[in-house]
């Protein structure tokens, strides 16, 4: 190739590379003009062949060529890659942002979280039980007789080696007591079950919170208090309690505890059937026979207990008219206990 060959192919090369629209083109122009079988090789090859008069010029026009080329080669590379890059990373700020769900306590869990805390500063502790008991710490040692309906087959799940799904929270108020000696004062929140027919107001599955003070001189007005302090921080300064005469095996006397309704204030309404007052919880002094299991002195402990239905507070404190969305898992209703 003479001079002005060398310089036509250079001015082609270079009108290919700037007009290169992808790496993988320019990569291609490079092959065609530098690579090991292009272009340039074959004109330093030719050099020897050309009049020596020419080949001065010739060579220095090769050279020029490939320095020319390589520049502007180089120059397209970063262009072209920067392209990609700008491609890659460029973010349209006026899009909204990717959305990101977040959970929620749980009502339930809420309310067994502010129970726990309600009672912690009363100097409760927790204590947990399993869901599955024996048969002796949830009926026996609380003093539950054989005959009792509760133990029926109807009432109860059991398991063939004669184990069941706790029907309460109670039977951890044994495993409390056998395993740690007077004074005892103990929160336990936990799971229950019993052969209900689920509806609006049953599910086979609930959650208790069983308390449970000994000491020697505890009275039922101690329990009154602490019961009514609870309802003042949990449902706010104006509920009401009272107190009926009920029977539990493991207490005597044995009570229930309502909270005044508050949705009507007591006057009256649908919530609370117009009665004005809302069953929450059993209780009462527990029964000298329950000591007498966990090999406690009745002589010397007095004490009180109580268990409460967990989901009867959440229902009442938020207005949740039908237990079974507490289990559907449903976040547009899960959704609104932020
Ligand atoms: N375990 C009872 C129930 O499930 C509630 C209860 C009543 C618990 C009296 C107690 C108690 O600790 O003293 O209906």
């Amino acid at each position: 190739m003479n001079p002005v060959e060398i310089n036509k192919v250079k001015k082609e090369a270079l009108d290919a590379a700037g007009a290169a629209s992808s790496l993988d083109e320019l990569e291609t122009v490079r092959i065609k003009y530098l690579g090991r079988k292009g272009l340039l090789p074959a004109m330093m090859k030719g050099l020897k062949d050309l009049d020596p008069a020419e080949r001065g010029d010739a060579g220095r026009g090769a050279n020029d060529f490939k320095n020319a080329v390589t520049t502007v080669l180089e120059k397209r590379r970063v262009a072209l890659g920067s392209d990609l890059y700008e491609a890659r990373v460029t973010v349209d700020y006026s899009l909204p942002g990717q959305w990101h769900r977040t959970g929620s306590v749980h009502p339930i869990s809420h309310v067994i979280c502010e129970a726990v805390r309600i009672f912690g500063r009363l100097g409760f502790v927790v204590a947990e039980g399993p869901d599955i008991e024996s048969s002796f710490n949830n009926f026996e040692a609380l003093n539950t007789p054989q005959h009792h309906p509760s133990l029926d087959a109807q009432d109860t799940f059991w398991f063939s080696n004669g184990s069941l799904l706790r029907t309460q929270t109670s039977p951890v108020q044994i495993r409390v007591m056998r395993n740690h000696r007077p004074p005892v004062r103990v929160i336990t929140p936990g799971r229950c079950y019993r052969r209900d027919t689920t509806d609006a107001t049953h599910s086979a599955n609930f959650h208790q919170i069983e308390g449970l003070y000994v000491n020697c001189n505890v009275s039922l007005a101690d329990l009154k208090g602490v019961l009514g302090h609870f309802a003042r921080e949990m449902m706010g300064p104006d509920v009401g309690i009272r107190f009926r005469p009920h029977f539990f095996p493991f207490t005597e006397p044995s009570v229930e505890c309502d909270f005044s309704c508050h949705v009507c204030s007591g006057r009256g309404c649908r919530v609370c059937k117009q009665s004005g007052w809302i069953e929450i919880a059993g209780a009462g002094m527990v029964d000298p026979r329950v000591f007498e299991k966990v090999g406690y002195d009745p002589e010397l402990q007095t004490g009180y207990a109580f268990g409460m239905g967990v989901e009867r507070i959440a229902m009442i404190k938020y207005g949740i008219s039908d237990i079974r969305q507490f289990y559907e898992n449903d976040v547009r209703f899960l959704d609104q206990f932020r």
